[in-house]
């Protein structure tokens, strides 16, 4: 029988992402994995081949925080505002509602969150919003719809692609969301993620990365529709989809279309573009180790800025460790003082201080490039620079 799939990218062996190691368990094994990239060439998704439980990943040692930065607050303001203008919704559910940054910009009785990691969601429960500690499946959206009755809109940022048994996920989404509701999902763009060389987008949590194309076959097998698309930079290039079920009148609009033209011009739907990425991570490799290794020629002191799970990834895959970067800065408080999964370079708190006397910064958040750049206009004016790995390899 013919494959209807293609692996197409070896990323080689990678610890878990956000497994930020504390100082006693230093000398213990980590848990590591393959990781390979695979496009299935009927649905068009593309996902990583190893997988873990959703249980390993998201427990109550969770690091990640959204309101760690301002672009994320703002973007969720932005269309918290729009929502409440347009789409005028009474009872509104977050799958993945983390430290509560979508949901607080609403009137708490008409809320309700979902959040698996139990540290994260203790953050909103103090706070008295209706959140549960739960991973979203059927029999929760089951509990929760003889609890609160239908909702009629549903939004899930970067929690969708983290989820790995998606028929579950959208029969869930087709038990509580009222019939003239509105889904809206926001994940980081395939597209964005290719043209980007953004290889760092996988990672274990990272099971998919959705393109148009993927998830409007996805939806549509629940009855469900794209009807808007919006391209956004978080996360270094991100969609927002809009979606509805089939039967609600309301116009397709022009950015849908537009999306599956971009994405069919690239070729996301053939297995050609992503051969091709697979080349170019391979040189970017290449180029990011010749980088560094010239840097430290010169003695240069090089540290890392925002220990993400996406740095995981390409310190992991290029083997660059302790011998170039001296450490971590993270405004992170579950990220400090531990070390980087694999690499094991420590991570500081973030402050000023401790850029004095640094040469290169590694830009490990490079997703916020813009903020993270504005904010160190002092460094960059007294000659500090900053690499970064996308698109490509270079001292900014
Ligand atoms: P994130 O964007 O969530 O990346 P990933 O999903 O790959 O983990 O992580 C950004 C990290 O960067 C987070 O740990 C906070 C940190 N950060 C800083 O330390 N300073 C900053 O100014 C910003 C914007 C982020």
């Amino acid at each position: 029988m013919k494959k209807n799939y293609y692996n197409f990218l070896d990323l080689g062996n990678q610890p878990l992402a956000n497994f930020y190691i504390k100082k006693k368990n230093l000398k213990k094994n980590e848990k590591k994995y393959r990781l390979k990239i695979r496009f299935d060439k009927e649905s068009k998704l593309v996902s990583i081949t190893k997988t873990f439980s959703s249980k390993t990943m998201f427990n109550n040692e969770y690091p990640y925080r959204s309101a760690m930065s301002k672009t994320m607050k703002n973007s969720f303001l932005k269309l918290s505002k729009e929502i409440k203008e347009k789409i005028k919704p009474k009872k509104i559910l977050e799958i993945g509602s983390n430290d509560g940054s979508f949901i607080k910009n609403f009137n708490k009785d008409m809320t309700i969150g979902i959040e698996p990691c139990a540290n994260v969601e203790k953050i909103t429960k103090n706070k008295r919003f209706n959140t549960y500690p739960n991973y979203w499946n059927v029999s929760l959206a089951n509990k929760i719809l003889k609890k609160h009755g239908k909702v009629d809109l549903i939004y899930s940022a970067n929690t969708i692609s983290h989820i790995k048994d998606l028929d579950d996920v959208f029969k869930a989404i087709k038990i509580i969301l009222s019939l003239n509701g509105t889904l809206i999902i926001e994940d980081p763009s395939l597209l964005e993620c290719l043209r980007n060389n953004a290889y760092d987008q996988f990672y274990n949590e990272h099971i998919y990365v959705f393109s148009y194309l993927s998830i409007n076959n996805l939806v549509k097998k629940y009855g469900l529709e794209v009807y808007r698309v919006d391209n956004l930079e978080i996360h270094g290039g991100s969609i927002r989809y809009f979606i509805k079920s089939k039967e609600k009148k309301q116009k397709i609009e022009k950015s849908v279309i537009n999306q599956k033209m971009k994405e069919i011009k690239f070729k996301l739907n053939s297995k050609i573009s992503y051969y091709n990425f697979a080349q170019r991570v391979k040189k970017s490799k290449e180029l990011l180790i010749k980088l560094f290794k010239n840097c430290k020629k010169e003695e240069k002191k090089i540290i890392g800025y925002g220990a993400t799970a996406k740095s995981t990834t390409v310190l992991n895959y290029c083997g660059i460790g302790k011998d170039y970067i001296d450490y971590f800065l993270d405004t992170t408080r579950d990220k400090q003082n531990k070390y980087t999964p694999g690499t094991k370079i420590l991570i500081k708190k973030y402050s000023i201080k401790q850029m004095k006397n640094v040469d290169y910064v590694f830009l490990g958040a490079w997703n916020f490039k813009k903020e993270i750049l504005l904010k160190e206009k002092k460094f960059i004016k007294s000659g500090g620079k900053f690499i970064i790995h996308t698109p490509q390899p270079k001292v900014l």
